[in-house]
């Protein structure tokens, strides 16, 4: 099976991307590295560790960075709760989290899988961009880097033109896009075009498995928050990501174009910038899925949550 290694901040819609990697078939969940992001760092590994020990899953969990390279952390408690998974009140983990720094560990699974691993990074990058300065040949060991992140047309989700993921270290964003030859970029307005229905979401989550019930018991408040601010969809940023890293055969529509971080802007700082055009001579760095299989993605949703 396929080594996979997930970078997160649990976070509601990581939650539901870790289900999906759990249930693959044709991938082994080698690690979870963990950063700041949606809430801090005490909280997304506490949840990392606790979505493991709900699904049965015994996963290595590393704690990473507990704030961004450079400025201060802001967060995402307003959607995902105060502590990331809603504030259900859930009984603490009975496992903690490994010995070694996260960026240590993706180094050294990058060794011990070489040229077969598939990296997903969920949350910002800063764990990755740590360890690209420990080792600036990560690239060539890693087999496929998935990245949820930046909003390609500037139609951000925490700025007007940026995307949580990068808004919120766009430095390790930048770090990580400049150095992995051809990453795969599931971006927010991606994930605003592969909605599916509350009602149908809904119905997934009354399956009879532990998975599920936890899923509903965690996503409770963000749900309702989602409904009144977008409507009648459920977006789920990381779950998307995951289906293209998962099975990129349902991708439809890939675009591949020069990509870079907008370090220094007043209203554009964190923002994802894309040569569409290809005129400033930049490589081709980025791989950005533009469309995806919705049945496909949809069943695989369901399947992650019925699984026992
Ligand atoms: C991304 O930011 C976080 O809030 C989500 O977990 C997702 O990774 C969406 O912008
Ligand atoms: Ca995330």
């Amino acid at each position: 099976r396929i080594p996979l290694l997930i970078d997160t901040d649990p976070g509601v819609d990581d939650a539901l991307a870790l289900l999906m990697a759990f249930d693959d078939p044709r991938h082994r969940v080698v690690g979870l590295t963990i950063a700041a992001g949606n809430v801090g760092l005490d909280h997304t590994v506490r949840n990392a560790l606790k979505l493991c020990e709900v699904c049965g899953v015994d996963a290595p969990v590393f704690a990473g960075c507990d704030a961004p390279l450079l400025h201060p952390a802001r967060d995402a408690a307003y959607v995902h709760g105060r502590d990331g998974f809603g504030d259900c009140g859930y009984v603490a983990p009975s496992r903690a989290a490994e010995a070694e720094h996260a960026a240590l560990a993706i180094l050294r699974l990058s060794h011990e899988h070489a040229g077969r691993l598939l990296l997903v990074a969920l949350g910002p990058l800063t764990n990755l961009a740590l360890a690209l300065k420990l080792d600036p040949t990560l690239p060539e060991r890693v087999a496929r880097l998935v990245v949820m992140g930046g909003a390609v047309t500037a139609h951000g989700n925490i700025t007007p033109a940026a995307e949580f993921n990068v808004a919120f270290d766009p430095e390790a964003a930048h770090l990580v896009f400049q150095a992995f030859p051809r990453f795969e970029l599931v971006d927010w307005e991606a994930v605003l075009a592969h909605g599916f229905p509350h009602v149908e979401f809904e119905r997934w989550l009354t399956v009879d498995s532990p998975r599920a019930s936890f899923y509903d018991a965690i996503s409770r408040q963000t749900r309702a928050w989602a409904i009144d601010r977008r409507g009648d969809r459920w977006h789920s940023a990381d779950a998307l990501a995951m289906a293209h890293a998962l099975e990129p055969e349902g991708a439809l529509e890939l675009a591949e174009r020069p990509l870079a971080v907008e370090l220094a802007g007043v209203h554009t700082r964190g923002a994802t910038i894309v040569d569409w055009r290809r005129e400033g001579g930049g490589r081709d760095n980025a791989r950005i899925l533009m469309r995806y299989d919705q049945a496909r993605f949809e069943r695989r949703v369901q399947a992650a949550l019925a699984a026992r």
